[in-house]
């Protein structure tokens, strides 16, 4: 500023010091202000993330409570356990067995509380499930069915052309249509209580294997009903899962002992000119040594089952197999068929079938 003085020095200096420090305190003023501003932001964003959580916490079932769920096929094996398990967790669980009166229920009632109830359920058939669906109604806790667990199944191994008709209707009538029957009775509850609906799929739901046809058809046909529900319920709030188990067979009573003959004899003469006994025999011999090869407790597949009921985020899909087997299990389903076709043929048991087939029959 061209302020006259004769020590214009002085002033000079005083009115850069008068300046000096007018930026500084703007300086200190503008640091915290900004100091404040970004304070202000975490803060905001503290409390959005706080109360997400609390949210998510808040939605989490931690225990049963005042909740219901019903399970199906719960004489042994998944069901059995999860039923024990919701329990010790103070669910009211509706225990659907296939034999009420049988060691399998029997035990079941025994080792749990007043809270579970054992029904009488034959997924098949529709007298049962009304009945059951009449007791679940009339014997609900305050926050109603929280959740169904279609888990009664069976299993079977055979080749397409050593089954009948019959073979592929009755494993379709209990995994696939049981469970279709048992959604439709149930699921207005379930709605209701903005709840879960879990399905007991396997690996062979997308696995392309000897021996597995209608076993295959029957999950492969459950998981495309559970996609199609899951569509349909999202805007009501209810979450469906899919639980795709891969070797078990050691951990529950899924594997129905059978031999070479039982099969053998089940042939027409056509079918045992073209299939030999001797090779009927390795295969069965090779079918129940790989399941023996399996896990030997749930564990896995109940934590699983009880991730989808109780936890704020259910997944999609709980594929249960071993680490080692992950990769391959993932990687599979997006394969060219090509591929996935060529992976199969490389087992020696599609080898020792190609030379067998058509071979005369030894005696044995
Ligand atoms: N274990 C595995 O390796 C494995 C792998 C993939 C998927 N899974 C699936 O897991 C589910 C449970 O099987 P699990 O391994 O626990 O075998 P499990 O021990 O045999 O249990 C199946 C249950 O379903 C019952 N059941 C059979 N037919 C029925 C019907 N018509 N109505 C109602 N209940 C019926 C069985 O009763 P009975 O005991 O009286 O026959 C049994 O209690 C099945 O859907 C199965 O396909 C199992």
């Amino acid at each position: 500023m061209g302020i006259y003085c004769p020590t214009g020095s002085t002033i000079r200096h005083s009115s850069a010091t008068v300046v000096h420090r007018h930026f500084t305190s703007m300086n200190t003023i503008f640091f915290t202000g900004q100091i404040i501003g970004v304070v202000s932001i975490f803060a905001v964003v503290f409390f959005v993330l706080a109360g997400l959580v609390s949210r998510l916490c808040r939605s989490h079932v931690q225990d049963g409570h005042g909740r219901a769920v019903l399970i199906t096929g719960c004489d042994s094996g998944f069901g059995h356990q999860l039923a024990r398990s919701l329990d010790q967790k103070g669910f009211v669980v509706f225990a659907g067995c296939l034999s009420p009166e049988g060691a399998g229920a029997q035990s079941l009632a025994r080792q749990s509380s007043s809270n579970l109830r054992i029904l009488q359920l034959d997924v098949t058939r529709d007298e049962d499930m009304q009945k059951a669906k009449k007791m679940v109604q009339e014997n609900l806790p305050d926050k109603g069915l929280w959740a169904v667990v279609n888990n009664a199944g069976i299993s079977d191994w055979a080749e397409i052309e050593w089954s009948t008709i019959e073979d592929f209707r009755n494993m379709v009538d209990i995994n696939l249509f049981g469970s279709i029957r048992t959604t439709s009775a149930f699921l207005p509850l379930i709605r209701e209580a903005k709840g879960r609906m879990v399905y007991m799929s396997s690996i062979f739901a997308f696995f392309n294997c000897l021996n597995m046809a209608a076993y295959s058809v029957s999950k492969r046909g459950l998981e495309a009903f559970a996609d199609c529900l899951r569509v349909e319920m999202a805007s009501f709030g209810v979450k469906v899962s899919i639980i795709q188990p891969g070797n078990f067979g050691q951990a529950t009573n899924i594997v129905k002992m059978k031999t070479g003959l039982d099969i053998w004899e089940k042939l027409d003469d056509e079918r045992k000119l073209i299939f030999n006994q001797q090779y009927i025999e390795l295969a069965n011999e090779y079918f129940m040594s790989t399941c023996s090869s399996g896990f030997k407790n749930s564990d896995m597949v109940i934590d699983a089952m009880l991730h989808a009921i109780t936890s704020a985020r259910p997944k999609r899909r709980y594929l249960l197999v071993s680490a080692a087997d992950m990769f391959f299990f993932q990687l599979f389903p997006f394969l060219p068929t090509a591929l996935t076709d060529a992976v199969f043929s490389l087992s020696s048991m599609y080898a020792k079938r190609k030379e067998m087939l058509y071979t005369k029959q030894e005696r044995l």
